[in-house]
């Protein structure tokens, strides 16, 4: 018994052949060097997954202020009925049931979503509140088009001493890797549009809700629609 451990410890203080340490490191490297083009690849051709159009998505956003002006509710019925209408259910799955909603905290900023779309590529929810909110918009790996629906989105970057304004029927572009303190002025509603890495967007979606409010149901619930509806897209072959 007692040899036996005193063996197990001599073997494990052998020193490894300088060879076999260069042929380890040389294929960790490797395998790091092809997961890096892969990203890059992927990155390249990623446009070929997208199904939405985000000016097909603007003109939507104000044809839907357009048909139910001071009625959120009828703006939402709108763009779900226009979307379900335009889209196939072999072209992209969407989520009609418009009283899904879920609480979102991110970037110190509060509301609601109901989330239409969200596949790896893409989503596409309605975010807003009616009692204003405002923080960081977060340094995202997509492009993001904030159709504004009801109410008025106000931002600005580190140097503007102005702010910028988006009313209803505007939309506000923010492309991926860039950051802007934003608020939702009062009450506002918007359509907003996602395109690039969504899974990694999901960990500023869920930071706030891990290190502050704990609401676990909610975190829950939007784990499960979220997962639910890439999958949905998955099963149809839509990243
Ligand atoms: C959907 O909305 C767009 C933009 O308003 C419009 O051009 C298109 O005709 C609508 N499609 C349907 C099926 O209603
Ligand atoms: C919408 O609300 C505004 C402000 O309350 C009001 O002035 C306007 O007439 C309303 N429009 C419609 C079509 O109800």
């Amino acid at each position: 018994m007692t040899s036996g451990v005193k063996g197990r410890v001599a073997t494990r203080k052998i020193d490894p052949h300088p060879a076999d340490v260069i042929t380890t490191w040389a294929s960790r490297i490797a395998v790091v060097v092809l997961f890096i083009y892969t990203c890059l690849y992927l990155d390249r051709i990623k446009d070929r997954w997208y199904v939405l159009d985000p000016t097909h998505l603007h003109e939507l956003a104000q044809a839907a202020i357009a048909s139910s002006p001071n009625d959120t509710s009828g703006m939402i019925d709108h763009i779900v009925s226009n979307l379900t209408a335009e889209y196939s259910s072999s072209t992209i799955a969407l989520n009609t049931n418009t009283k899904e909603w879920v609480f979102n905290n991110a970037g110190g900023a509060m509301g609601a979503m109901y989330i239409i779309h969200a596949s790896i590529t893409e989503y596409l929810i309605i975010f807003g509140t009616p009692l204003g909110t405002e923080g960081h918009t977060g340094l995202h790996t997509a492009d993001d088009y904030f159709n504004i629906l009801v109410g008025e989105q106000w931002a600005f970057s580190p140097g503007q001493l102005e702010m910028e304004r988006y009313p209803a029927g505007s939309v506000h572009v923010l492309p991926r890797g860039t950051a802007k303190q934003y608020k939702m002025h009062e009450g506002c509603f918007a359509l907003e549009y996602a395109r690039g890495w969504i899974p990694l967007m999901l960990p500023f979606g869920f930071a706030d809700t891990i290190t502050s409010t704990l609401d676990l149901p909610g975190l829950y619930q939007t784990i499960v629609v979220t997962g639910r509806e890439m999958l949905r897209n998955l099963f149809i072959g839509k990243i």
